[in-house]
């Protein structure tokens, strides 16, 4: 099986691999998940840095355990593993984020701690997973899924809601195009979450804040309305018991939306 699209690996590898050496650039027709591969590969000790795109995938991977749908020429599915060692880990998932809504449209929006959403509807997903025994190098496998076009009508009725794509936006976009926009901030962004955290991050992360001075409530049960994010990315939320900070990604929010 060979790629049916053409991908701009070489555009990509021609900006990446000055900033990571060792650095390669693979697109499969089809794997189960992009980070799943990535992972496989880690534990193998297969080390290279690497993003690795498929044109499908049969068991995509969300975040808590959900799966992740795409179909095929309406999505971008990709990982991308690289050596990573901040001092401390939190908010790398909301870098990621706003890395992502500033490579493709300011109108995008963030619903902490990571989804992309347009217009009340959820556009894309990042996933973030680490590999490496303690005290060894540790890596950092980062998945992204952003839908490109709607899902033909059959596919998409199965879905409860219909989710938001790309193209509602930037009519003319394709995967190839948006991959090209992601890579190379992408990984300037890493970088520079691991020299110096997620407080550069804070007041654009706020820029796109879907749940700023909303109503919202968590899958605890606690309810109140979105204060921001705090300079290690904690979701800060004003309840009738005062402000909290959330920082398990483990707690799912509800925007009230309307
Ligand atoms: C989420 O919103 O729950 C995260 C979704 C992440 C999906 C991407 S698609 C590419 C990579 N491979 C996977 O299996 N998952 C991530």
């Amino acid at each position: 099986m060979t790629p049916v699209t053409r991908w701009p690996a070489e555009a990509i590898w021609e900006a990446v691999a000055p900033l990571l050496p060792g650095f390669t650039v693979e697109v499969l027709p089809q794997v189960d998940s992009t980070s799943s591969e990535l992972m496989r590969r880690l534990r193998a000790g297969q080390i290279e840095p690497t993003l690795l795109v498929a044109e499908q995938q049969t068991a995509g991977r969300g975040r808590m355990g959900r799966g992740w749908q795409s179909q095929i020429g309406d999505s971008l599915t990709f990982s991308l593993s690289l050596p990573l060692a901040p001092a401390d880990w939190s908010g790398l998932s909301l870098a990621v984020g706003v890395s992502v809504v500033e490579s493709l449209h300011p109108e995008l929006q963030l619903k902490w701690p990571n989804d992309v959403w347009l217009q009340g509807r959820k556009l894309g997903g990042i996933l973030i997973e680490t590999a490496g025994a303690a005290g060894a190098q540790r890596h950092a496998v980062i998945g992204i899924g952003i839908n490109i076009a709607t899902p033909a009508v059959d596919a998409a009725q199965a879905l409860s809601t219909v989710p938001a794509s790309l193209r509602e936006l930037m009519p003319g976009i394709d995967a190839p195009a948006a991959l090209l926009r992601l890579a190379e901030p992408l990984v300037r962004t890493v970088q520079a979450f691991e020299q110096q955290g997620f407080a550069p991050f804070q007041s654009r992360f706020a820029r796109h804040d879907l749940l700023l001075g909303r109503p919202l409530t968590l899958s605890t049960g606690v309810a109140g309305i979105g204060r921001g994010v705090d300079a290690r990315g904690a979701l800060q939320v004003m309840t009738d018991d005062g402000l909290q900070a959330i920082t398990s990604a483990e707690v799912s929010v509800r925007p009230v939306l309307g």
